[in-house]
Parts: C-alpha cells; structure tokens; sequence
C-alpha cells in the first residue's frame, strides 16, 4: 500500500538519522570535538523532516482516517499513544537545541553533557515510537481498513509528496 510503505521509508530515514546522531554523540563522550553545526543540522532534520514531513503527514492522513473507520480501539491507540508520542519528542529536540545554543556561547562540560543527554533522549524516542508504528500500528491498519479507505490515503499521500517535493525527495539524511 502507497501510503504506508512511503511511511516506513521515512522511519528507515528516521532511524538511520538517530544512528548516526548517536554515533556522533559516542564520539564526543570519548573525546571529539563537539560538532555544533552538525547538530544544527540534526536539529533541522528533527523539526522539518521527521517531526513536519514525517509526523504531521501521519496526523493528517492516516491517523485521521484510521479513527474515522476503525473505531474506539485506533482511536485510544493514536490518541494516547501516537500524538502523545508526537509530542514527547519535541522536548529534547528544544533542549537539545538550547543545550547546543549553551555550549557555543560556554563550552563547560554542563553544556556537553545536556547535549548528550537530551540528544540520546530524542534516540530513544523516536526509536520506540518507529518501531511501535511498524510492528503494531501500520500493520493494524492494513489488516482494517477498507480497500476504498486505502485509496483515499493513497491518493491524499501522493498529493502530500507533490506539495512537499523538498522532503518527499530526501532518501537519507544529509550530512
Ligand atoms: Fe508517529
Ligand atoms: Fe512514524
């Protein structure tokens, strides 16, 4: 199905990021320079593609359409689980953000230690999350949902991608 296996590329994109965020994080704990541009980047990919492109897609598509047809059971598994989820995550990307902010501005071992925290926090997170979404979620909502629901998220995704072209296109995180 269209609308789901462009969802699990983008976790594999996800995923890929936090293994990469937290090898860089390894590196600093063993003695590297902190790179404060590659976090920023990081911190850009966080909000526009795995949080905007990523979530927000989830959100306006197929959350919305799996508790429009399945009822109270995707209801209670998107709305206390998924968006709460969603939201956790914008945590530690704003004080990874300040943490980073911090350490530019006083580069003392407080300021590195936050970064790594709050950034193996984000790891983490979005680890579980993914993984909740694959094996249990996605899978959910291919076994219930209606063919002809399916084709309105399909269609729905392809045009999201159109208008999105800037992160539909992105098949790795760029360094
Ligand atoms: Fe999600
Ligand atoms: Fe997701």
């Amino acid at each position: 199905m269209y609308g789901l296996d462009i969802l699990y590329k983008e976790h594999k994109n996800i995923l890929n990021f936090t293994n990469i965020l937290e090898e860089r994080l390894v590196k600093i704990l063993e003695g590297d320079e902190v790179d404060t541009e590659f976090l920023k980047r990081g911190i850009y990919f966080i909000r526009n593609y795995a949080d905007t492109h990523h979530h927000q897609k989830e959100e306006d598509i197929l959350f919305k359409k799996m508790i429009e047809e399945l009822g109270p059971l995707a209801e209670k598994l998107i709305r206390s689980g998924m968006l709460v989820e969603h939201d956790l995550a914008r945590f530690p990307t704003g004080e990874l953000e300040k943490a980073v902010l911090a350490f530019e501005e006083n580069p003392s071992t407080k300021n590195k230690l936050d970064i790594l925290a709050h950034g193996m926090n984000y790891v983490y997170l979005l680890r579980r999350h993914a993984t909740k979404e694959d094996e249990v979620l996605y899978p959910f909502a291919d076994k219930n949902l209606s063919e002809e629901m399916k084709e309105i998220i399909n269609k729905e995704t392809k045009e999201y991608e159109e208008r999105d072209k800037d992160f539909s296109q992105i098949e790795e995180f760029f360094i």
